[in-house]
C-alpha cells in the first residue's frame, strides 16, 4: 500500500498504518478525525478557555512559574505512556480493549502522564501539559473515547523541607493538598467555577505515586472522577537524575469540569462545530451558563445477542460508534442472563439522540438496521 502522511495540527501520521486492518492496529477513523484537532488549544473554545484559566491561576498564585506545554504529540511510545510511569506488564489499561494501538510499540497516549518522566529527565521542576488523551471505553454522556487532562508536577528538593522537620514525601504530600485546598476548592470556589458542587476526595492507587488521591464531584447523579493525584514513586524521579528530590503530580481531567463549569450536559457537544454552540463562548468568559437549543428526543433501540467468550462492551461501542458517529447517547446493558447450556445472552439499549436536530424513524431504524448487522460479523454474537 502507499503510505501517504497526514498532517493534522502539527500532528504526522502514515495513514495507511492507522487504517491498515490489522489487528496491532485499533484506531477507527472516529478516532483518527479527532488526532489535531486541539480543542485544548482554541481560546473561544471551553477546553481552551478552562485551561487559560488554570494557567492564570497557576501563574498568578507562585512566584516560580509552572513552565507550560500543550503542543506535545499525543502519538506517544508504550515506553512513554506505560514503562516511564512503572504502569505493571499485566495492567489491564495495557490491553487493546482499554488503550488505541497504532503499532505494538505505539498509542494514542490515554494519559498525560506519558510526558512525566520525559520532562523531569530534561530537569524542569514545575510544569502543566495539557493535551488530547484517547481511550476505549464504554457510551454515555460523561465518557468519550477522546478527552483532555491537565497534567501538574512540582518538584522539591532537600532545601524545601529540611527546615521544616518533616521528610520529603509528607512535605509534598501536604504541600499537594494544600495546593489543592486552594485550588481544587478556590480553582473552583474562588473563582466560583463550581459554585455549590459537592466534592470528596477518596484514597486510591496509581503505580506512579504513592499515597494517591481522586478527587470526585457529584454531577447528573453521579460521582465523577475528575482529578487524580499524589506524591510521586522515589523510583521515577531517580531515573530522570532527581535521586534527592520528592515531587507531587496531578492529572485533572478538563471535559468534566468543564460540563460542570458551563453546563454543558453531554461531552459529545465538546466537539460539535454547530454555531449555536460555538457562538456561546468567549476567550477569558469563565462558568457562562451554556442554553441548550433545545432538548431533542432520545429514541430508544434494544438489541439482544449471544456473546462469546472475546466479546467486550468496549468493542460493542466502538462498533455502534463506528455506524452513528455522534448521534449515539449512550449504550447500556439492560439485561444479562446464562442459561442451562452456559450460554450467556446480553440486551443493549442504545439511545440515540441528535445534539443538533431531530432524527427521523428512517433514519434511526437504518442506523440500527446497520448496527446489527455489523455488531453480528464483526463481533461474532449470535443475535436472538
Ligand atoms: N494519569 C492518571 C489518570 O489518568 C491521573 C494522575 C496523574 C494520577 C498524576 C496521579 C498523578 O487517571
Amino acid at each position: 500500500p502507499v503510505a501517504s502522511v497526514l498532517e493534522r495540527g502539527g500532528v504526522k501520521i502514515a495513514r495507511d498504518d492507522v487504517v491498515r486492518d490489522e489487528p496491532t492496529n485499533n484506531i477507527p477513523d472516529t478516532i483518527f478525525t479527532k488526532l489535531g484537532q486541539q480543542l485544548h488549544r482554541r481560546s473561544q473554545h471551553p477546553i481552551g478557555i478552562l485551561k487559560n484559566a488554570i494557567h492564570n491561576y497557576f501563574d498568578s498564585n507562585y512566584e516560580n512559574k509552572f513552565d507550560k506545554f500543550d503542543d506535545l504529540c499525543p502519538i506517544v511510545t508504550v515506553k512513554q505512556n506505560f514503562d516511564d510511569v512503572l504502569v505493571p506488564a499485566d495492567h489491564v489499561s495495557r490491553s487493546y480493549n482499554d488503550t488505541y494501538y497504532i503499532d505494538p510499540q505505539t498509542v494514542l497516549r490515554c494519559h498525560t502522564s506519558a510526558h512525566q518522566a520525559e520532562l523531569l529527565s530534561k530537569g524542569y521542576t514545575q510544569f502543566l501539559v495539557t493535551g488530547d488523551v484517547y481511550r476505549r471505553d464504554s457510551i454515555d454522556s460523561t465518557h468519550y473515547p477522546v478527552f483532555h487532562q491537565m497534567e501538574g508536577v512540582r518538584v522539591f528538593s532537600p532545601n524545601d523541607w529540611e527546615s521544616s522537620g518533616q521528610d520529603g514525601t509528607a512535605y509534598a504530600a501536604e504541600d499537594l493538598k494544600e495546593m489543592f485546598g486552594r485550588i481544587g476548592t478556590p480553582l473552583i470556589c474562588t473563582l466560583e467555577l463550581l459554585g455549590a458542587v459537592e466534592m470528596r476526595w477518596i484514597d486510591t492507587y496509581f503505580p506512579f505515586t504513592d499515597p494517591s488521591f481522586e478527587l470526585e464531584i457529584y454531577f447528573q447523579e453521579k460521582w465523577l472522577e475528575v482529578l487524580g493525584c499524589g506524591v510521586t514513586e522515589q523510583e521515577i524521579l531517580k531515573r530522570s537524575g532527581n535521586s534527592n528530590n520528592v515531587a507531587w503530580a496531578f492529572g485533572l481531567g478538563l471535559e468534566r469540569l468543564a460540563m460542570v463549569l458551563f453546563d454543558i450536559p453531554d461531552i459529545r457537544l465538546f466537539w460539535t462545530t454547530d454555531e449555536r454552540f460555538t457562538s456561546q463562548f468567549s476567550e477569558g468568559q469563565l462558568g457562562v451558563k451554556f442554553k441548550p437549543f433545545s432538548k431533542f428526543p432520545p429514541c430508544y433501540k434494544d438489541m439482544s445477542f449471544w456473546i462469546n467468550e472475546s466479546f467486550t462492551e468496549n468493542n460493542l461501542c466502538e462498533v455502534i460508534r463506528g455506524i452513528a458517529g455522534d448521534l449515539v447517547e449512550e449504550v447500556c446493558l439492560i439485561d444479562n442472563f446464562t442459561n442451562k447450556k452456559g450460554m450467556t445472552s446480553h440486551c443493549y439499549r442504545v439511545a440515540y439522540r441528535s445534539m443538533e436536530r431531530s432524527l427521523t424513524d428512517e433514519e434511526i431504524n437504518e442506523l440500527q438496521w446497520k448496527v446489527r448487522e455489523q455488531v453480528e460479523s464483526k463481533l461474532n454474537v449470535v443475535l436472538r
